[in-house]
């Protein structure tokens, strides 16, 4: 297969990008979207020329590192059923096509090369989250902590959230708004994580705040692109429990 590719380059943070145009030829129909730019770079540094840079590592959908804009939509949804840019093929494009190729596309994301992005915002409110009082050493027995099954399932929607940050491109507002509700949710979910689950959560809110990422106007695009299927519902969820975690604390109730 044959694509015109129009990439997003950019020699630096401080430098300005542009659209560059490349030809990737002979590229395998069960090529991933990465392999495809494998393919493009083996032949830019053959002719000496420097390779496009991306992120990636697990290439199995699994890390959340990976992410692209393609064609306008992060990790290229539309054409696929929703899986990250790794897990994208490029059998899913119609052979000849122009594909548009950008990195994800926010204030708190900065680009440091190409399609290359600094993500380590997440990282920070993650970090603002704390611990959880579990105490660490060998796994406890199964039962002892006895959880309804539908509560553990819901903790498993939560904790499927690989943290790739498609839901903050996707949004108009530029939104953290379902990547922290995924964390909250699935930790609070939980008994382990119940303990320190008001403080959490207004931590976790006031880190989002303040490294820049935009409300949440309720546009679903978040929705539309993750690749773990996290429900909006999520957000509501924290909505409501960072209101209450708020107010008993405005008004002194100890958990
Ligand atoms: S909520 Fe979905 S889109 Fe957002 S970071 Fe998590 S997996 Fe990615
Ligand atoms: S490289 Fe790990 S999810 Fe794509």
């Amino acid at each position: 297969m044959n694509f015109h590719l129009k990439v997003w380059r950019q020699a630096g943070p401080r430098e300005l990008g542009r659209m560059v145009d490349y030809e990737a030829r002979n590229i395998p129909s069960e090529a991933s979207f990465l392999e495809m730019l494998d393919i493009v770079n083996e032949d830019l540094t053959s002719r000496r020329e420097i390779p496009i840079q991306f992120d990636h590592d697990c290439r199995e959908g699994i890390c959340g590192t990976c992410g692209l804009t393609i064609n306008g939509v992060p990790h290229g949804h539309g054409c696929t059923g929703g899986e990250t840019t790794c897990q994208l093929y490029m059998r899913k494009f119609s052979n000849g096509s122009t594909i548009y190729i950008e990195p994800f596309r926010a204030t708190s994301f900065p680009v440091l090369c190409d399609l290359s992005v600094d993500r380590s915002a997440f990282d920070r409110i993650i970090q603002a989250g704390g611990f959880i009082s579990e105490r660490s050493g060998s796994a406890s027995d199964a039962n002892a902590h006895p959880i309804p099954k539908a509560t553990a399932e819901l903790a498993m929607d939560a904790a499927a959230c690989i943290g790739c940050g498609a839901c903050v491109a996707a949004c108009p507002n530029s939104s953290a708004m379902l990547f922290v509700a995924a964390k909250v949710t699935h930790l609070e979910l939980l008994p382990q994580g119940r303990l320190e689950a008001r403080q959490r959560v207004l931590n976790m809110i006031h880190a989002t705040d303040a490294e820049g990422f935009g409300g949440c106007s309720n546009f679903y695009e978040c929705e539309a692109v993750c690749p773990a299927s996290i429900p909006v519902e999520f957000i509501s969820r924290t909505n409501r429990h960072y209101t209450m975690a708020s107010l008993r604390t405005a008004i002194g109730i100890p958990d």
